[in-house]
């Protein structure tokens, strides 16, 4: 068991806000699939246009998500009350408003609560609500009705003056999941840690655009839109920055964090515990390929945690932060490439870096010169057989 803010998770798996958690049926399977909790699809009071589900697809990549269909409160409630006695997950409800006026969040708030919810997952990141107006038009253009999701992320004061209204208005926890699309993470997420927020969600959303046909004029690839907004970014290449946001905000803060962004493996989802994380949240792996993927990261997971000989997931939240330091505290150890020439097959693609003189092919085996060595590490990241290791002097 997790405690998490005062709700005890299963395990760590929470399967993200998306069309995943839209209805019941899906929120069945995601508990079926060995999931602890899930964030229902985002509610608005009435959502201020009706989306389809539109994105691009990079597999291997990302995904970038243009928008989706979300639900009117009224429809959120009933999935919450459904999910309620259907299933025993843990239900964060997604919600989000205009940022400039408290008493619709409250308004959410409560009727979630009422409605069954376990926690509050306000959502101040979805750029899909003002973000990429604000993008492409300046702050000027956006509208009273686009004052949610990741444009509200972006503003301290807003972001405390709602976490306040939150808390007074209900009792179960408040967790605020928070844009990235700011210089630092940490001091939406210390904005929301003084107004009262009991956690800190973040997962992809980085703003961004897709790929565009180099022999059709710049046309983006994909043929269901009109056009292109700025969207969200979700998926592998968002991993390595979710590490960071959560590590951030765990030094930051004193928060419990949920951290997601492209977790696609059990490793994965370890790896972003010991950066900080609590909870971990998945998306764009099961859209891509399917409830299993969640089975196979719960297994995963606990197999790990027996096999390492860890009581409960507390154990290994947080455990890479030791590890972190600001760059001017960083030691570069002295060191070079060693080649291991039995296992060496000649391939020559530690050679071909155009920054590196310390590498030659000598009778189709590679040779190092360890004075000429700079030990980037790039030649072992490329070696096919894994014949190069790093060694410390
Ligand atoms: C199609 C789609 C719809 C999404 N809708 C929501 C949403 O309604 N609310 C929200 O907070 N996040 C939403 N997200 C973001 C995900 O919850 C998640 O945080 C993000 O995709 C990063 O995780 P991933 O890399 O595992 O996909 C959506 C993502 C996708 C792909």
């Amino acid at each position: 068991m997790i405690q998490y803010c005062g709700v005890s998770f299963k395990n760590p798996m929470v399967i993200a806000s998306s069309p995943l958690t839209s209805t019941i049926d899906r929120l069945i399977e995601a508990e079926k699939a060995g999931a602890a909790g899930v964030s229902t699809k985002l509610a608005f009071i009435k959502q201020p246009f009706y989306g389809k589900l539109r994105m691009h697809t990079y597999l291997k990549n990302g995904s970038i998500i243009c928008y989706d269909r979300r639900h009117d409160m009224e429809e959120s409630l009933k999935l919450i009350d459904e999910a309620k006695k259907r299933t025993s997950l843990k239900l964060f409800a997604n919600i989000t408003h205009d940022g400039t006026d408290p008493d619709g969040w409250s308004l959410l708030a409560r009727k979630h609560e009422e409605a069954g919810a376990d926690l509050i997952e306000a959502n101040m990141v979805c750029p899909n609500v003002g973000l990429s107006t604000r993008n492409i038009f300046g702050s000027e253009a956006i509208s009273s009705s686009e004052h949610g999701g990741a444009v509200t992320g972006q503003n301290p004061e807003r972001i405390a003056a709602i976490v306040k209204v939150l808390k007074d208005s209900v009792k179960i926890p408040v967790v605020v999941k928070l844009t990235p699309n700011v210089a630092d993470i940490g001091v939406t997420a210390k904005a929301a840690e003084n107004a009262g927020a009991d956690g800190i969600c973040v997962a992809g959303a980085q703003s961004s655009l897709p790929l565009v046909d180099i022999y059709n004029e710049g046309k983006p690839g994909y043929h269901l839109l009109n056009g292109v907004a700025h969207g969200s970014l979700g998926g592998p290449a968002t991993k390595l920055m979710g590490f960071s946001l959560v590590a951030n905000i765990a030094k930051k803060t004193n928060l419990p964090v949920i951290g997601g962004g492209g977790l696609e493996t059990w490793e994965d989802s370890i790896m972003m515990m010991m950066w900080g994380a609590t909870l971990v949240t998945v998306c764009t792996a099961a859209m891509w390929y399917g409830w299993e993927n969640i089975a196979k990261q719960v297994e995963g997971m606990e197999k790990y945690l027996q096999k390492m000989g860890y009581d409960d997931y507390g154990q290994i939240t947080g455990k890479s932060l030791q590890y972190l330091r600001s760059s001017k505290d960083l030691e570069a150890l002295k060191g070079w490439a060693s080649v291991n020439t039995e296992k060496c097959i000649g391939c020559g693609k530690c050679e071909k870096p155009a920054h590196c003189d310390a590498v030659r092919m000598v009778n189709k085996k590679a040779v190092i010169d360890p004075e000429k060595c700079v030990g980037c590490g790039i030649c072992e990241a490329l070696c096919p057989v894994k014949a190069i290791v790093m060694k410390q002097a």
